[in-house]
Formats: C-alpha cells, structure tokens, sequence
C-alpha cells in the first residue's frame, strides 16, 4: 500500500515537472517570436475571419482574407471546408507572411464533424456521458483529418425556454446534467494531449447566460441575479473549463448591463482569477462590433472594451483589427493586454504543436480513411437510438410487429435533408438515412409500407420564408393539402397500423430560430386528426429541435417517440427502435410543457409562499385559471418498451455528519416482458435554507441494463459536498438541518426519505 503510495507520488512529481519544463519550453518560444512580431503583427494574432464558401453562420463574411493572411494580419480562419483547401490556407500563411505562423483553422463541429450525430439536445437526452465523450473524441478525428484543429463547442447554456431554437445546441435545463456533459466533450475533443494529430482544441460557448435571453428570442437581453447565475447558470462552463477547455467564446447578450465580450468581471475577475482559466477567449460572430447597436460606443471603443475585459481575438468583425493601433496610439489601451492577448493566441498555437506540424500529417489519403467510415456511422446509429425518448406507448403499440402491414406517412417520414439538424455545417444531408429507407432495409422482403407524405411541413408563407433562410428544407409540394392528406388517408385504410412522421424542418430550431408558436405546424396536425379518424393504431414520430406542446398528440397517439434530429444514421437508427431491436432509454434533459404560457417550466423551480396544490386548484396560490402547473412531461421522463419497479428506498443512516457519508440504496425490478436499460435518478430537497432552495435538485444518477424479471439494487453514496449550495455572499456551502432524498425513474415519480445533515 505504502509503495503503492509512494510510486504514485513519484509519478505525480515527474508530471509535475515535465509540465513546468513544456511550460517554460513554451514562455522562450512564444517569448522569442514575439520579440521579432511588430505591433502590426500581433494585433493579427488577434484577428479571425471566415472568408465563406461553407454554410454561412452569420450575416457577414470577410474580405480580401488572402491578402490579409500574407500581411500577417489573420491569427484564425474558420468555416474553410475540405482538407485541401484548409492545407492552402495554412501554406499561405506559413510561406507569404513575414513570419510564417501557422494559422488556427476552426470550425462549428457542433454534433460531429462529416459523420452527424444527433443534435447535442438529444444527446443529452441518453445521460450516456462515456458515449458522448466517444463521440466528441470522433468528431475531433474526423476535424484534424480534414486539417481543422478548433471546434466551437461545446455549447454548454443552461436553457429554460423551448421557444429559444439554440436549445437544440445544449444539454438541457440542469446544471448538473449539463455539466457533467460539458467536461466530457472538453476531453473528448482535446484528448490527452492537444499535439497529438487528432486533438482539437475546444471552446465552450456562449459565456455566458445566453441561454436565458428574454422570451426566448435570440440575442435579447439577459437579466439574473448572481444566485441564480453562479447556483444555475455558471456551472457547466466552469466545468468545462476545469476540465482544461483550451478556449471560450463570449456570448452576444449582455450581463448586468453590459456585453459579455466586453464584461470585465465576467472575462477577468470571473474567469481567470476566480476560476483559473489559462486559455484565450474569442468573441462570438461580430459580438464586439454589436456593442454598437447595444449602444456602448463606436467600433474604436467597444474593441478597446473588449481589449481590456480579457477577449484576446475578435471573430470576424475586424475592430480589433482596424482600430487596436489608433486606441494604443492615444493611449487607450497599454502594450501590455495586446501582449497578453497575442501571447494567449500563440500559446494555444504551440500546445497544438503548429509551429513544428502545421498540417498535423493532413493528406487526402487520412481523409478517406478516417471520415465517415463504417465504424462511425455504427457510432451514429447506435448515438441515435440512445437519444431518442419514448413518451408513450400504450398497450404495447411498440414495438411494430415486423409482419404487419405500415402506412408510413409524413412530410419528414422520406426526407433526408432534414435529418441532420440544425448546425451540420459540414455534415452532407444526401448521405443520410431516410425513414423510409431505414424501415425497408431493416424489415428486408417482409416489408408492407404504405408511404405518402401527407402533408408539407408548414404551409405558413410567412413561417416558410422565414424557415428557408439557409435553403429549401420545407418544399412546396405542387398537390393541395387536401388531395396529400387524402393518399395518406388511403395508406391508412390499406395497413394494419399507422406511423406517423411528423414536426419541425431542421433549421425551425437552432441559431436565429426562435418560435412562438412550438406545436407541429398546422399542415401537419390536420394530417394527424385526419389520420386518428381512421381508427387505425396512429404511432407519431416526432422530429424537434426543442421540447414542443404536443398536447394533442400525447392524448391521441397511441405511441409516441421523440427521435430529436437522430443525424446521418437516423432512418436506421428509428427502424432499430421501431421494431424493437433496440429499446428506448432515452430520458428527457429539458421539460416539455404543455402549453407556450407555462414557459419557463422547469423541474427544480422554488417553492413559493404560496405553493399550489397538485390535487385540487385553490384561490391566492401560484398557479394558472387555464391550465395546470405541471408540465406536459417532466425533466428526466422517458419510458421502455419493459416496465421497471422501485422498491425499498432506504438510507444507511438519518443523519449526515461532517467528514461522514450515507449510502441510498434502492431496488430496481424490470417487471416487463423485454431487457431494457433504466436511468436511475436521485434528487434531494435542502428543506431549510438561509436562502430559498429548490424543490428538487438532480445530484446523481446510474445508468443500469437489467434483464426481464431481473432486479438490481443501486446505491448512490451522498457527502455533505453534495449538499453544497450558494447563500447570499455566493460561498459555496452546506447548512444543517432536514433533507429529503428523491430517488425515481424521472423528478417527478420518486420515493423520499428524510435524514438530516449535522
Ligand atoms: C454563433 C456561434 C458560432 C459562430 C461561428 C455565431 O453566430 O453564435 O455559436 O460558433 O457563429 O459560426
């Protein structure tokens, strides 16, 4: 034990040196370089420009980007797309500018790279943190072996408003989910070592709050208190960064009045001094320049803001670029934050080992190997049918009988464009797998389907227009909305039993993609009364960006399952499910509610003075006339095929002392008729605060396979850390008194126990 002891001491200690000697290895280099760079120079370290031909990702793009690489005065490209062009680039920089140095190529890797994987909501959604750390170390691979080696994620907001279409880019609502997530693509990305040829350096975004712009509507205005930004908010992109993110991008909201890019307490006091963070911080899409129209002066002074907050590069807008020099020159800004900022840029530069592999071994021939391969479309596939959240599922209407005829039916049921999801900036629609195609595979010559589309996606011009920014996903088709409904009804009449098809075109959610209005759009809804006349069984399959009102749908369906955007193996991936070779496990990471006026409706909201009252409406509490509080299906909610029985919730003592531990223990049966995977959920209630607590907070959960009949008995061990909290002065602390230990299937259907904490 003892030697045991002392080897691992010895270990840590030649770490810790090697660390210190790469680190003062990296101050000479970066210390000798910039003694040649002139002022010009090192103000285009801190510049990033996109020079476009990829998706656009913002309104404008940059100019004349070739000549301002070869003057030095380009620090980062991003959105460049393909190996080939990517490797131009970077010779560009290393052999026409003065100095040679290589460039960072970035890129949206938002939910893999060329392979896609499910839209990070849904994601979320499998509580699978070992899967999604495999993924991100994918999506890295596939980056690097296309030249890239920095990805804008991951996007870690905590999002409370499903009319926000960035929900689709996050985790969810809960701080603990999303940070636990957070960390993992932090280290799937980057690896063990950033200079290995296939570690990207990540960067986590948006900080910080974006996620709770008001109404939902993208870029508005954020305002919260401290305690609910450090107890809620902060948390996941703390953890990403003590889980080494290399870099951070500011958001476009503001914090207490002002912009994030140009927020000193949050980039200075904040990040670096009381978090520790040692990487550079870059702007979001002209988010300095925006501090214009936010009214915080001309471009010359926002970007001498920013500057000085502790933002080192400036995504696309040139401020820095173009106004640096003059604010230096009055004396605005010192030599020292340009410095800072440049050496910043140039540290990442070398721990990717740039200055000695500037293409990281890049060549057509690794392309083809490493990118979309067999191995990470099965990633894809089996990705998808985790994420994908079983709402309902009467009598055993799912699994489909495999020798039963299927009306397929739907706008979205044949429809690969639109199977990706919302940021797939470099992923290729036309080699994803439609429903259709996925069902006809899997069920071989036994297949009967009966396809019609049934509808068109929206048939709302002005939400058309809108939705098709980027490209036709929601096609006009050239027959009647009565003569589509028609065919599908006649499918209908012909099959045993009806799938349904159903929900938002990929880019209704995603940046700029608020919704008011987040039902299924009318076209489609008139398909599915028409459809439900028929009396045929009706399975929905719903496609979303974000949580919608499916208020209808739940009470008509017979089954539903969410499937998100499932990504480049959707069609397989639901034919999987579908028919059973698969069994649903997914579990929702943000709530649906019923209706748009519950909004924000979220688990771990407080108690009230005046808490209503679930079992029968009273007067003067906090509820609704028109509807009830809780939502239509809760945070953690998602059922199985099989069905699963809690048992015997006991605690090993009602006491917690200091120092101490107890141990929940609870049995867990798969009481169904199919093996199936259950997320065993725990939550506590801090029942006495010197601040209000909430009622309900997630603090642990097990992901468990359990064969039919077979019973596990799952514990989860609770420290006084874990009852940690933020009081009024924001230290992080636990106070005695009464606690109440939820465990369940989901954070609303759970068995308590008391103990108190000493
Ligand atoms: C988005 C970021 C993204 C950036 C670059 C912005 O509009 O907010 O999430 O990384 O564009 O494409």
């Amino acid at each position: 034990m003892v030697k045991k002891f002392l080897v691992v001491a010895a270990l840590g200690m030649v770490q810790t040196v090697f660390a210190q000697k790469q680190d003062a290895d990296m101050n000479r280099f970066v210390d000798q370089l910039m003694k040649k760079m002139t002022l010009e120079e090192k103000i285009g370290q801190l510049n990033l420009l996109t020079p476009g031909g990829g998706v656009a990702t913002g309104a404008v793009v940059s100019k004349d980007v070739e000549q301002k690489i070869k003057e030095g005065k380009v620090g980062g490209l991003f959105g460049v797309v393909g190996q080939d062009k990517v490797r131009k680039a970077q010779e560009l920089a290393l052999k026409s500018s003065r100095l040679g140095i290589p460039l960072l190529m970035g890129s949206d890797v938002i939910h893999g790279h060329k392979t896609t994987f499910p839209i990070p909501l849904a994601l979320s959604c499998s509580w699978d943190t070992a899967m999604i750390k495999k993924l991100a170390r994918t999506a890295a691979k596939e980056a690097a072996a296309d030249g890239l080696n920095w990805v804008f994620s991951p996007m870690v907001d905590i999002a409370r408003d499903p009319r926000w279409g960035r929900v689709a880019e996050g985790s969810g609502e809960d701080p603990f989910l999303g940070s636990l997530i957070a960390a993992a693509m932090v280290q799937g990305y980057q690896g063990d070592d950033l200079a290995k040829e296939d570690a990207v350096l990540s960067c986590v975004k948006h900080f910080a709050l974006y996620g709770a712009s008001e109404a939902g509507r993208d870029y508005n205005t954020v305002d919260m208190s401290r305690l609910r930004m450090y107890q809620d908010y902060l948390p996941p992109y703390r953890a990403a960064v003590n889980a080494g993110a290399a870099s951070v991008m500011s958001s476009f909201n503001e914090i207490d009045g002002v912009p994030a890019s140009a927020n000193k307490w949050l980039l200075t006091d904040l990040l670096r001094k009381e978090w520790g963070f040692k990487g550079f911080v870059v702007s979001d899409y002209t988010s300095v320049n925006e501090m214009i129209a936010h009214g915080m002066g001309d471009l010359q002074t926002v970007s001498a803001l920013s500057l000085k907050a502790g933002l080192d590069m400036d995504m696309v807008g040139e401020g820095f670029l173009t106004t640096l020099k003059k604010s230096l020159q009055e004396g605005k800004i010192t030599m020292q934050v340009i410095d800072a900022a440049c050496r910043r840029i140039l540290e990442a530069k070398y721990k990717l080992g740039l200055f000695t592999s500037p293409y990281r071994n890049t060549s057509e021939a690794r392309t083809a190997a490493e990118i979309m391969t067999a191995t990470t479309r099965r990633q894809a596939r089996e990705a998808a049918t985790r994420s994908f959240v079983l709402l309902k599922n009467n009598a055993q209407t799912l699994p489909l009988q495999k020798n039963r005829s299927i009306a397929l039916v739907g706008p979205l049921a044949d429809n690969k464009r639109n199977m990706l999801g919302t940021w797939s900036v470099s992923g290729d629609w036309k080699q994803s797998v439609s429903i259709l195609e996925g069902l006809k595979a899997a069920m071989g010559s036994n297949a009967t389907i009966h396809y019609a589309k049934g509808a068109d996606i929206s048939s709302d011009s002005f939400e058309v227009a809108r939705s098709n920014a980027l490209g036709v996903e929601i096609e006009k088709d050239s027959r009647k909305p009565d003569e589509l409904i028609a065919e599908a009804v006649a499918a209908a009449a012909k099959s045993d039993i009806v799938v349904a098809v159903v929900g938002e075109a990929a880019d209704m959610s995603g940046e700029a993609s608020s919704r008011s209005y987040i039902g299924i759009p009318e076209s489609q809804q008139a398909l599915l009364r028409a459809l439900k006349k028929t009396g045929k069984p009706l399975v929905i399959v719903v496609l979303n960006g974000r949580p919608l009102t499916l208020e209808w749908e739940a009470a008509n369906a017979d089954a539903l399952l969410d499937i998100w955007f499932g990504g480049t193996e959707t069609g397989n991936a639901v034919a999987d499910v579908l028919l059973g070779d698969y069994n649903p496990s997914g579990k929702l990471s943000m709530t649906f509610p019923k209706n748009v006026g519950q909004i924000p409706v979220y688990y771990s909201h407080k108690n009230t003075g005046r808490p209503f009252n679930k079992e029968a409406f009273a007067k003067f509490k906090s509820n609704y006339l028109d509807v009830e509080n809780e939502p239509l299906f809760p945070f953690g909610y998602g059922l199985s095929y099989t069905s699963f029985q809690y048992s015997d919730l006991t605690l090993s003592s009602t006491t917690l002392r200091k120092g101490e531990k107890i141990t929940a223990t609870i049995t867990v049966t798969n009481s169904g008729n199919y093996d199936g995977e259950e997320t065993v959920q725990l939550y506590t209630r801090d029942m006495v605060g010197s601040v209000t607590r909430p009622v309900k907070e997630l603090k642990a959960f097990q992901k468990i396979f359990l064969k039919k009949g077979e019973s596990k008995t799952v514990s989860f061990v609770i420290t006084p850390d874990d009852l940690k909290f933020y009081n009024a002065n924001l230290q992080w602390v636990h106070e005695p008194g009464e606690f109440m230990v939820m465990v369940g299937t989901d954070s609303q259907n759970v068995k308590e126990k008391k103990f108190e904490l000493k």
